[in-house]
């Protein structure tokens, strides 16, 4: 009898076993699956409280999810100068990473996170990607994010030319992003993290200008108006690393438009296209897969159950739409294997995408050059 006793539990524990282990209870009431995730509940309380308060994936969102991607693809599997990855080396060696070109406008991140990054002992590292984690629960349309903890700080920068730049080619842009161990399917992936999103410094007459006309929703918008006809520029027009877009208001990075018509990626592109399910999915692994580069060796923790639950998508905000006024007929076919799906068109008159309203967080001392971007009181 108690030998089937033992056989039926152990044949519970394989089929449920992440359910069957054990639960601690932390000392701020909250219960999780490790005791070293523990330590993250007062941060998310504090960033939940005074560092995201009231956004609903706005300016503060945006800001604190590009920075994860900054840091962390300050990594080569080829040449370890390019840095540890995912290792905070962005804040750290703020004073010099921040100064460079493809870092214009990280310094409103700094501003906005090292405050509480100073007041809390975690590491750097694990501060921009659990603030980034938590960022993406703002979103309706994302899937639950993971988190793994246990980052190891940088000792050194990483160099000017880790982070791709939009004006760049989509060979250099693939090669750049394959050298730090992500794939062509992998980096459109995460370029659904474009669709809330939006350009502060392409355009230095106007800042806010969202990359489509869904900013605060993590729906497929951002692929099919990246796919339709460019026609005209949200402000000044002509900077480095934008094209025109096909809506007032919007702003359409260069590399977002080659990566939608280059026949390396099309097809991937075109994929997220009205499909909320594929998109959500392939974001939430590429995404864990990015969080950890470079960190891999460092017996991270898995703290996923810290992240609070993203709100859900209806049908209705999944369903993709050609803007008003505009039809299959603008769009850029570039898939050459599958037709662009048929979409139906939002009704009215075509209408200016509103600018993305700035957080007042992220005006500080640390300035786009990078002077004064120097974390003060950081105990490690
Ligand atoms: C791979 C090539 C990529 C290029 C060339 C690129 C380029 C850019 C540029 C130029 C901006 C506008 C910055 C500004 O003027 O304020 C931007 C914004 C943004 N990017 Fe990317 N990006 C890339 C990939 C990614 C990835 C992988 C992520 C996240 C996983 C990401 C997340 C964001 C977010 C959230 C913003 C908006 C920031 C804000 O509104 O404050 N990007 N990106």
């Amino acid at each position: 009898m108690l030998s089937k006793t033992f056989v039926l539990l152990a044949a519970l524990s394989t089929v449920y076993g992440a359910a069957l282990q054990p639960r601690v209870t932390c000392a701020t009431g909250q219960t999780t699956a490790n005791a070293a995730c523990c330590a993250l509940f007062p941060v998310l309380e504090d960033i939940q409280t005074n560092m995201f308060a009231g956004d609903t994936c706005s300016d503060a969102a945006h800001t604190a999810l590009r920075v994860a991607f900054h840091d962390a693809i300050g990594f080569s599997n080829s040449d370890p100068s390019f840095g540890t990855g995912a290792d905070g080396s962005i804040f750290i060696f703020g004073e010099t990473e921040l100064g460079f070109g493809a870092n214009l406008g990280i310094a409103d991140a700094f501003n906005l996170e090292v405050p509480f990054i100073n007041k809390h002992n975690i590491s750097v590292a694990d501060f921009i990607q659990f603030a980034a984690a938590v960022s993406l629960t703002k979103c309706p349309g994302i899937l639950q994010p993971s988190f793994m903890f246990g980052r190891i700080d940088a000792t050194f920068n990483a160099p000017d030319g880790t982070v791709p730049e939009p004006f760049q080619a989509v060979d250099a842009i693939l090669a750049r992003m394959s050298d730090a161990g992500l794939s062509a399917a992998e980096t459109v992936a995460l370029l659904a993290s474009h669709s809330i999103a939006g350009a502060d410094d392409v355009d230095p007459t106007k800042d806010g200008l969202p990359f489509d006309s869904t900013p605060s929703v993590f729906d497929t918008q951002f692929f099919v108006e990246t796919q339709l006809r460019g026609t005209l520029f949200p402000g000044s027009g002509g900077n480095q690393g934008e094209v025109e877009s096909p809506i007032a208001g919007e702003l359409r990075l260069q590399s977002d438009s080659e990566l939608a018509r280059d026949s390396a990626t099309a097809c991937l592109w075109q994929a997220n296209v009205n499909n909320q399910a594929h998109m959500a999915q392939a974001f939430q692994a590429a995404f864990a897969k990015m969080q950890t580069l470079g960190q891999t060796g460092n017996n991270l923790v898995d703290c996923s159950d810290v992240i609070p639950a993203p709100p859900p998508i209806s049908a209705a905000a999944a369903q993709a739409f050609f803007p008003p006024g505009l039809t299959q007929n603008d769009v850029e076919q570039a898939c050459a294997t599958t037709p662009f799906p048929n979409l139906p068109s939002a009704p009215g008159a075509a209408a200016t995408v509103p600018q993305i309203v700035q957080d007042p967080a992220t005006d500080g001392s640390c300035d786009d050059d990078g002077t004064g971007c120097i974390i003060a009181g950081f105990t490690g």
